[in-house]
């Protein structure tokens, strides 16, 4: 058993911003860029947690290029091949949330284990870390794929425990996905959720966070206090 806390940071979302595709998707469609990436997202997970009940398992990556797909034709945007494939290759230099190099800095400070926790395959993960400058913060990626099924199936909360060699009572997920939050409490871990925005609402399930802050900055702090 560890004797420090072990952190299992989401990764996309949660330390890597999606919507950063809007840069590159502003060249081709506009002002369309915004609508297209929370719909591209939306669709991502719905295409995960619907694959996850149907035990039809695809990595993280097809999820997305599926949802890319689907977000095309439904707002009708004329994206070709080429640009498609821009896009997708934007999902590997997402770039990390601007409080996630001081959140990260005193979690280490603090001898936190620090672990990534995803539905992301370990490589693509490895990667969108690297690029973003933030890889080496990190003893370990662990991925959903190893299970093949994706967040918030108990079984992937577990495995995290699992293969993190830690416990529950002091094993801690740090997500700003609520779902993610709702599944690690449900199986008795503990959870920070990271509430950046106002305009994001939790999951009223009645499951709560442990704690919750409003930025990765200072969340070392929130949790020593525990
Ligand atoms: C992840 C999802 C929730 O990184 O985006 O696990």
């Amino acid at each position: 058993m560890s004797t420090n806390p072990t952190l299992g940071f989401d990764v996309y979302g949660t330390l890597i911003d999606t919507h950063g595709v809007i840069v590159e998707l502003e060249k081709h469609i506009g002002d369309l860029a915004p609508c297209f990436s929370q719909v591209w997202r939306e669709k991502q997970l719905e295409y995960t947690f619907r694959r996850g009940l149907m035990e039809r398992y695809q990595p993280f990556g097809i999820c997305t290029r599926d949802a890319l797909n689907y977000t095309n034709q439904i707002l009708d945007c004329g994206l070709n091949e080429q640009q498609k494939s821009i896009l997708l290759q934007c999902y590997a230099t997402l770039p990390a949330f601007d409080d996630a190099i001081a959140g990260l800095e005193q979690a280490m400070a603090t001898d936190f284990n620090l672990f990534a926790f995803s539905n992301g395959q370990e490589s693509a993960v490895d990667q969108v870390l690297k690029n973003a400058g933030i890889r080496h913060y990190f003893k370990g990626i662990v991925s959903v794929d190893d299970l093949k099924t994706f967040k918030p199936n108990p079984s992937v909360y577990q495995y995290f425990i699992k293969k993190t060699n830690s416990d529950k009572s002091s094993a801690w997920l740090v997500s700003s996905n609520g779902f993610d939050v709702i599944g690690a409490v449900s199986i008795g871990m503990q959870a920070a959720w990271v509430h950046r925005s106002k305009s994001v609402v939790y999951d009223p399930w009645g499951v709560h966070p442990t704690l919750t802050v409003n930025s990765l900055d200072g969340l070392s702090g929130s949790l020593r206090g525990h």
